[in-house]
C-alpha cells in the first residue's frame, strides 16, 4: 500500500528542495554510460513533480546543475544541456496539464542559447498556472548568488537608495535569486552523500534535512511520501523550547 495515506494533510511542507544526486553511480551500477543515469533521472523528475503537484506542495526546488558542474568533462556538460532542451520540449504539456508554473534560479546567462531560450519559453507559457511552482536551479550555487546579492546591495548603498543601517534579513533575502519564494521546509538529498554542495545556504537555515541512500534514478514517489512523513514527525523549534511551542499551539 502506498504511504500516501499516512501523510497528514494539514502539515504538508510548503516548500521541498531536492539535491538530485546519484545519476552517474546508478548508470555505472548497470554498466551504462553516465548519460543513461541522467536520462533516467528525468523520469524521476517527472514522477516526483506530478506527485508533489498532486498532494498540494506549493514549491518544489530541484538542484539540476550547479556552478561547479561546469567543471565536468565537456561531453557530459554538452549532453546535459541537450537533455535539458529535450526535456523541456517533452514535459511542457505535462506541466500545463498539472497546472505547474516553471521558474528558474541561477546564472541562466551561462547556459547555451538554445537551452536558455527553451527555458524562457516554458517559463512564459506556464506563467499563469496557479498550482505547484517548480523551481529549477540551473547553473546555480549559493556562493554565486550571495556574491551577486552583495554587489547589488553595495550598489544601492553607493547610489544612495539604501542606507547601511537599513540592511536586515529581508534585504538579503530580497536580493537573492529566490526572492519571493519561501524558505524550504524540507531539504532532501539522495545518493547517501551528507553534504549541501553549495545549495541554498542562506535559505536552509531552518530547513529540516533528510538524507537517503537511494540514487536519484531509483527515488520513487513512495520515497517522497516517506520523506514527508519523516518531516511531519519532527519538532521545528526555531530556537525556542519544546514547552514554549506547546503553549503557543
Ligand atoms: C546528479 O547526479 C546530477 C547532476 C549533478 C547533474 P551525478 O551526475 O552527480 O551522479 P553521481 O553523483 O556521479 O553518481
Ligand atoms: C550536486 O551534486 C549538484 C546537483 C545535484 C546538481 P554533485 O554531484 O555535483 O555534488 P558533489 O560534487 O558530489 O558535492
Ligand atoms: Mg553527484
Amino acid at each position: 500500500m502506498s504511504k500516501k495515506n499516512e501523510i497528514v494533510k494539514e502539515r504538508i511542507p510548503r516548500h521541498i528542495a531536492i539535491i538530485m544526486d546519484g545519476n552517474g553511480r546508478w548508470a555505472k551500477k548497470q554498466g551504462l554510460a553516465r548519460m543513461f543515469g541522467h536520462k533516467q533521472g528525468v523520469t524521476t523528475v517527472h514522477n516526483i513533480t506530478e506527485a508533489a503537484a498532486e498532494i498540494g506542495i506549493e514549491y518544489l526546488t530541484l538542484y539540476a546543475f550547479s556552478t561547479e558542474n561546469w567543471n565536468r568533462p565537456k561531453e557530459e556538460v554538452d549532453a546535459l544541456m541537450a537533455l535539458l532542451v529535450d526535456t523541456i520540449a517533452k514535459e511542457t504539456p505535462t506541466l500545463m496539464k498539472n497546472n505547474v508554473r516553471l521558474l528558474t534560479i541561477g546564472d541562466i546567462n551561462r547556459l547555451p542559447q538554445a537551452t536558455r531560450e527553451k527555458f524562457l519559453g516554458c517559463i512564459e507559457q506556464t506563467s499563469t498556472n496557479t498550482g505547484l511552482n517548480l523551481v529549477l536551479a540551473l547553473s546555480y550555487s549559493s556562493r554565486w548568488e550571495m556574491i551577486e546579492a552583495t554587489k547589488r546591495i553595495a550598489a544601492e548603498v553607493q547610489n544612495g537608495t539604501m542606507s547601511i543601517d537599513d540592511i536586515n534579513e529581508a534585504t538579503i533575502s530580497n536580493h537573492l535569486t529566490t526572492n519571493g519564494i519561501p524558505d524550504p521546509d524540507l531539504l532532501i538529498r539522495t545518493s547517501g552523500e551528507l553534504r549541501i554542495s553549495n545549495f541554498l545556504l542562506w535559505q536552509i537555515a531552518y530547513s529540516e534535512l533528510y538524507f537517503t541512500d537511494k540514487l536519484w534514478p531509483e527515488f520513487t514517489v513512495d520515497d517522497l511520501y516517506e520523506a514527508i512523513i519523516d518531516y511531519q514527525h519532527r519538532e521545528r523549534r526555531f530556537g525556542k523550547t519544546s514547552e514554549q511551542l506547546k503553549v503557543e499551539s
